[in-house]
């Protein structure tokens, strides 16, 4: 097996404006060699993802994208066809925000991931549990239903899963790293029973939900992560770059 090339991506939300892209260039140098061995990428607002693709300094990636895979009557949706034209290399798909405030369901998420591959994109397919379902001790079974029916059936190994636990995105609050361990195993077997153990083997998997440069070094140690999706330590370069600079591949180099 390939080993797995770490990936630190940035979901910038809605945040940011044209001279923000300058963030971009400035984090790539702050990390130096270090993206010899990281793949770091940037998911601005789709309204700079041509620009920030322009940069040709880091892959650029949509933070959502239709379902449907062709043109059609569908006014403020973006195709990741479109994305695709515009530089994108990935798309983030099922991001817990667009669940809870789009209503939208695993059958959709899977469809815009379909519609991903169909463009030659990478999807990031987000799962993850609320509190209350963590709670309740359903942590591991909502988030593999969550990957059984959000992840393409015959998806290829260039698919991202990023797990995300709704209660730790934007709230400063973590899994431990017991927990982020347990998630991850169950997260790729999961992967596995549905689009077969050599192309769940070379899947990345990312942690997502407030990585800062405080905790990343301990997330990053955690066997089964892959790297991390970053939100809000992704606007700035220095505390981006501080987040790549503390993944164990960043001192190979
Ligand atoms: P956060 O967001 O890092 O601000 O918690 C992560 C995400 O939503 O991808």
């Amino acid at each position: 097996m390939t080993p797995r090339k770490p990936l630190i991506a940035g979901n910038w939300k809605m945040h940011g404006r044209r001279a923000d892209l300058a963030e971009i260039a400035a984090t790539m140098r702050l990390a130096g060699a270090a993206r010899e061995g990281i793949e770091v990428a940037f998911c601005p607002p789709a309204a700079y993802v041509a620009a920030a693709a322009a940069l040709g300094l880091a892959p650029v990636g949509g933070q959502d994208c239709s379902g449907q895979q062709g043109d059609g009557a569908r006014t403020g949706e973006i195709s990741a066809a479109m994305l695709a034209d515009c530089g994108a290399a990935y798309v983030i798909v099922g991001h817990s925000e667009r669940r809870a405030q789009h209503g939208e369901g695993d059958e959709l998420v899977c469809a815009k991931a379909k519609a991903a591959f169909a463009a030659g994109l990478s999807p990031i397919i987000c799962v993850g549990e609320s509190w209350r379902e963590r709670e309740a001790g359903r942590a591991a079974d909502v988030t593999a239903a969550q990957i059984a029916a959000s992840v393409p059936e015959s998806a290829p190994a260039n698919l991202v899963l990023a797990y995300e636990p709704v209660w730790a995105v934007g709230s400063d609050r973590t899994p431990t790293a017991a927990e982020i361990a347990d998630m991850h195993r169950l997260a790729r077997e999961a992967l596995a029973a549905r689009i077969g153990v050599s192309a769940a083997a070379g899947a990345r998997i990312l942690y997502g939900g407030s990585v800062s440069a405080r905790n990343a070094a301990e997330i990053f140690s955690i066997t089964g992560v892959d790297g991390a999706l970053v939100g809000r330590a992704s606007l700035k370069a220095a505390d981006f770059a501080a987040i790549i600079l503390a993944h164990p591949a960043a001192s190979a180099h």
